[in-house]
């Protein structure tokens, strides 16, 4: 098995404040993890580090072999924007709160980036999002705008757009936390389809621990920029080492 993301030592600041201390992390191809821990632990810092969308003080990041920063004399510096941009064409993410853009219909939301990024033609793109939309149920709203959908359509769509860009990497952050109650199943549904791709590599903050228990290879509990207990769901879920994983686990069940 080969790991697909390394995280090695890496240290993160907003500030005065540290996120991640030394942080060392391993996802191996095709792996489907979960992260789980309380609020402001740093879950969401960590996808967005790997999205490229926050930088990073200290310490080593890959992503399918590719580094985030590119070796100078003296160290490491921020890879160029090229680079980056190769790193992003491996990755893709599912947002809390979608952000689809409001001014374009289904279809043309999910065939923009592929078209504008990967120079795809319109007619393959096209095709691509039929197939993808047919795969999440939606393909009968393809000429709506996302304001005409409900938050579990558009977040369905949401996945779709993130698939047409073919990721290895597929991260989601709290995918279900924005949606009404009777909306949340429909979602999770298609993400734990998704899951049966053997080769897709999936990273998951969830709070669904149902879910989590269900779809994850491996399931870590982060606390303040640290995982502090990690194994298979089963044993994790029933069997807890750690008297912090037990007291979250106690504290989110029990809600
Ligand atoms: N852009 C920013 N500037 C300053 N501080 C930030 C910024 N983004 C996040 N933080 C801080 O970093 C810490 C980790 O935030 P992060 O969003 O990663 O937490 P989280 O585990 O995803 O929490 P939640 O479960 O509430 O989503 C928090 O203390 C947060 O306030
Ligand atoms: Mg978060």
């Amino acid at each position: 098995m080969t790991s697909i993301i390394r995280f090695q030592n890496v240290t993160k600041r907003f500030g005065a404040l540290t996120v991640l201390d030394n942080f060392n992390f391993e996802v191996q191809q095709g792996e489907k993890v979960t992260l789980i821990g309380p609020s402001g632990s740093g879950k969401s810092t960590v996808l967005r580090i790997l999205m490229t969308l926050e930088p990073f003080q200290e310490g080593k990041l890959e992503l399918a072999g590719l580094s985030y920063h590119e070796p100078n004399g003296r160290g490491t510096f921020k890879a160029s924007e090229k680079h980056l941009h190769k790193i992003r064409s491996n990755v893709g993410m599912v947002f809390q709160s979608f952000n689809l853009f409001p001014h374009m219909t289904v279809m043309r939301n999910i065939v923009e980036a592929p078209i504008a990024v990967l120079n795809m033609k319109r007619d393959e793109a096209e095709t691509r999002a039929t197939e993808l939309l047919r795969m999440v149920g939606l393909l009968d709203k393809k000429d709506h705008y996302p304001s005409q959908l409900s938050g579990g359509q558009q977040q369905r769509v949401a996945i779709a757009r993130a698939l047409a860009m073919r990721p290895r990497v597929l991260l989601f952050d709290e995918p279900t936390s924005a949606l009404d109650p009777q909306l949340v199943g429909e979602v999770l549904g298609v993400i734990r389809d998704l899951a049966r791709e053997h080769d897709l590599t999936m990273l998951l903050v969830t709070h669904e621990m149902r879910f989590a228990r269900e779809v994850s290879d491996r399931v870590c509990f982060f606390d303040k920029g640290r995982i502090v207990e990690q194994g298979e769901p089963e044993k994790f879920f029933t069997n807890p080492e750690q008297p912090r994983t037990r007291e979250f686990l106690s504290s989110i069940l029990n809600t």
